[in-house]
């Protein structure tokens, strides 16, 4: 057999040596051993098969006599494909903290930690797909630069090319150096004249009036007019560049921006698989979202994926059923494919009884109370929060992980009606008049891991809505027609991929289950 990956350590001995090695497919990797003169042996006496090379090795898989494993590859010949230098290699055999690896994005995934994230996310991503495709949800890919604020929070990181080469080095020193346009035109004359010039020389020439080197002269100045009155063309071009256009009122002119209007990266994915529902009935969509909030949580993203089901001829009770199964499909899939990784996390990061835990969520139903419930659980607490909750505050964090934590005992909760001023204007007005038909799903550490609601599928209750959150009804005429023409009932709910994949390994910092996680300050790799 052929083992390609990275060495891990390296016990090399007179005659008997082993190579850890590793190729990322699982946790443990394989002990290769290498007795005596085979080919390619000569790199080990030199040193030069060290930690983090990367080897290509020829063996065969014996049992090991060792305890620490079953099997280990009996080495015929290794190959080092790319050597690295021991001395600088910043990943050493100790354990290192999970922040310094951040810092080093780009060796982190071949540590055990990192690269157990990776399979789990990967498994998680896989039992996504399996789950709404084996329901018939189809998959749809919405938009990432989108016009329309679909949470309405104020968080959208804004698209635009108006400021490109805003700070060129041609326009720092244009405010005394731009040409203006008579200069240009100057410059433009002179340069038509001399052609005339050049042409009456060369006429001349033929009539044997004027020399070669006298047109050559003159020739030679008609290029140089010609680059100076191009070049003071360009610089009057890059210092226009350089200012933001504004109309009369001196209000920036997006008209003359990219897309023609004010346009964003999506914080949702949701109004544009709204569309799709009402057409296709069930679809969800998985992709990458954006929120410029500017908070430094270990919760939060800059750039996060989301997880959106929509359904079609739906309500809340059944947004509600749909989020508690997809869950406990997710926790289904990774105890059965990614054991040996939960038992990594389980003995060094969440040290609880993680996969007992996940067993238990997946087979025993979640609690599901209203928010006013949730209220009374909070107000009763003996416990001190740091923000004080009443009727119509939004829940903290803070009351969620108490909810599901202490008053649940780890089991996840549906939280449903909320109070309207709390929640998108999408969502589906109660009868009360002051809740919506909104869920969040909460688990221990992580609180929120899912919010969803029934969306408001009445015309006027949704124009009303628009006009009371101050948002301009004409900008989401779309979405209006879908309440014109064929409106149904539906619902839909975003599960943050980042969350759940903290969820299931107990990983703390949501900056160590993403490969290249985006927050204030940080873009870096
Ligand atoms: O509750 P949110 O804001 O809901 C929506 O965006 C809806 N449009 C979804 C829908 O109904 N289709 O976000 C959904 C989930 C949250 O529950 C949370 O898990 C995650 O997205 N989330 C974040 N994850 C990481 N970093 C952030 N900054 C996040 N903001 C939200
Ligand atoms: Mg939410």
């Amino acid at each position: 057999m052929q083992l390609r990956g990275w060495v891990r350590t390296v016990r090399a001995q007179k005659d008997l040596s082993f190579i850890e090695v590793n190729d990322g497919s699982s946790l443990s990797g394989i002990q290769a051993v290498v007795n005596g003169d085979v080919p390619g042996r000569e790199h080990l006496d030199a040193g030069d098969i060290t930690t983090g090379a990367a080897v290509l090795i020829e063996g065969t898989v014996v049992e090991s006599p060792g305890g620490k494993q079953a099997v280990e590859v009996a080495v015929e010949s290794i190959k080092l494909i790319g050597g690295a230098d021991a001395s600088t290699f910043p990943l050493q055999k100790k354990r290192h903290t999970l922040e310094y690896l951040r810092g080093i994005a780009h060796l982190r995934p071949r540590t055990n930690t990192i690269g157990a994230v990776t399979r789990v996310r990967n498994q998680l991503a896989y039992a996504t797909h399996t789950f709404f495709q084996q329901h018939g949800f189809q998959y749809v890919n919405t938009p990432i630069v989108t016009a329309s604020d679909c949470e309405g929070a104020g968080e959208q990181f804004q698209v635009t090319t108006l400021i490109n080469g805003i700070d060129g080095p041609s326009v720092a020193s244009a405010q005394s150096n731009v040409a203006s346009e008579a200069d240009i035109a100057a410059a433009k004359a002179a340069a038509a004249e001399q052609g005339v010039v050049v042409k009456t020389l060369k006429d001349a020439k033929k009539e044997g009036e004027a020399t070669k080197e006298e047109v050559d002269e003159a020739v030679a100045e008609l290029l140089a007019l010609k680059a100076k009155a191009e070049s003071l063309e360009n610089s009057s071009a890059a210092a226009a560049g350089g200012d933001i256009p504004r109309d009369a009122a001196g209000a920036v002119d997006y008209g003359k921006d990219f897309f023609g209007k004010p346009s964003y990266l999506t914080v949702s994915g949701q109004l544009n698989a709204e569309i799709y529902a009402c057409a296709m009935r069930d679809v969800y969509t998985f992709g990458p979202t954006f929120r410029a909030e500017n908070s430094n949580t270990s919760r939060h993203l800059a750039e996060f994926w989301m997880v959106e089901p929509e359904l079609a001829f739906a309500n809340l009770q059944d947004d509600m059923d749909c989020a508690e199964a997809y869950l406990k499909h997710c926790l289904t899939h990774v105890l059965e494919h990614c054991d040996e990784d939960l038992e990594f996390f389980e003995k060094n990061i969440s040290k609880d009884n993680l996969r007992e835990r996940l067993r238990g969520v997946a087979t025993s139903d979640f609690a599901r109370i209203t928010y006013t419930e949730a209220v009374d659980h909070v107000l009763k607490a003996k416990k001190k929060f740091e923000f004080p909750v009443e009727w119509g505050c939004d829940l903290q964090s803070e009351h969620e992980r108490y909810l599901t934590e202490e008053v649940f005992k780890n089991r996840p909760v549906i939280v449903r009606d909320y109070p309207k001023a709390v929640k998108a204007f999408y969502m589906r007005e109660n009868d009360d008049g002051k809740t919506v038909a909104a869920m969040d799903v909460l688990v221990p550490k992580v609180g929120e891991l899912m919010g969803g609601s029934q969306r408001e599928e009445r015309l006027d209750v949704l124009e009303r809505r628009i006009e009371e959150v101050g948002l301009e009804k004409e900008s989401y005429w779309w979405y209006l027609d879908l309440r014109r023409y064929g409106s149904v009932p539906h619902a839909g709910f975003g599960l943050g991929f980042e969350r759940l994949v903290q969820y299931v390994t107990g990983v703390e910092n949501i900056r160590d289950v993403i490969p290249f996680p985006r927050y204030p300050g940080s873009a870096e790799f």
